[in-house]
């Protein structure tokens, strides 16, 4: 497995690796690795001949109040994980190459970013477009996973692709959890044993809707306070939203007719954790092909 730091590195890399029609995966990161971002290599390694991995603490996501500085990093152990993985090349370019001084375009997306977590941290998917942007017009992927965790910068990928006509295939993968239920993230070592025992009622809530919506419920109005009395049983410190939106907008969906989101966002202590399941009337099971 190769390791490049410079931009100039991964573009030759890039060159070498897509001769003869050869395919090429990236699965964006920002280090700290889990079990999700594994299954995520191992969706790009069934799609493509060679896998990229990027790891890089993107500073352009983060607010000023937020937690760029202690973002947990660990640089070998993800390597060693990669390399495990069957991860080709690891790419981990330093900030400074990355948003050398003077730099001063971003790329930002207007509408899908607006609301649920783009109200609560302005600029986080500005910082989030800008980077892809450049992760793929540097490792020039045919095709780049995500998470359905982070279901708007599902959205917001999308749209950069569909809008700025990058040739990027983007796969999402269904969202992977802890064997009690909590969605793995990076951000889940910040949680004191309270937190993390109290943070199972995110999952229960989103359970309790989906019981509700497989039983023919389809008014966001009942199922949303639903949401609201379960969560409250893990009395996170703040409740930012737990709000159904149409999948395709991201607007607050009033009745459920088409494929929409339930998406919560909450804080524990000083750990924000999000979370979500789809409801789609035409498969209200649920259920993800892997
Ligand atoms: O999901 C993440 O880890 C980050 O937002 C991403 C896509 C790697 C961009 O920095």
């Amino acid at each position: 497995m190769d390791v490049l730091h410079a931009i100039s590195e991964m573009r030759g890399w890039s060159r070498t690796a897509g001769t003869g029609n050869r395919s090429l995966a990236l699965v964006p990161t920002m280090g700290c690795l889990h079990a999700g971002h594994l299954a995520l290599v191992r969706m790009a390694r069934q799609s493509a001949d060679h896998v990229v991995v990027s790891n890089f603490v993107n500073p352009l996501q983060f607010g000023p109040s937020e937690d760029y500085a202690r973002y947990p990093r660990d640089l070998d152990r993800d390597n060693r994980l990669c390399r495990e993985a069957g991860v080709d090349a690891v790419f981990v370019p330093d900030a400074g190459d990355m948003y050398p001084a003077g730099a001063s375009v971003v790329v930002e997306e207007t509408r899908v970013s607006s609301g649920l977590c783009g109200r609560m941290r302005p600029g986080h998917f500005r910082g989030v477009a800008t980077v892809v942007a450049k992760l793929f017009n540097i490792v020039q992927p045919d095709l780049a996973v995500f998470g359905r965790k982070d279901a708007q910068q599902v959205r917001v990928i999308q749209r950069l692709v569909q809008d700025l006509d990058f040739p990027v295939r983007i796969l999402v993968h269904p969202i992977v959890r802890e064997p009690d239920g909590l969605a793995m993230s990076s951000r889940n070592v910040y949680l004191s044993p309270s937190e993390r025992s109290r943070a199972l009622c995110i999952r229960r809530a989103l359970e309790a809707a989906r019981v509700l919506f497989e039983s023919g419920e389809r008014a966001a109005g009942v199922l949303e306070p639903c949401v609201g009395e379960v969560l409250a049983v893990g009395r996170p410190d703040v409740v930012e939203y737990a709000t159904v939106v149409d999948w395709d907008t991201l607007e607050p969906a009033g009745q459920i007719m088409r494929p929409c989101l339930l998406a919560v966002a909450v804080r524990f202590g000083r750990t924000r954790l999000i979370d979500n399941i789809l409801l789609d009337p035409l498969n209200p099971a649920g259920i993800e092909p892997v």
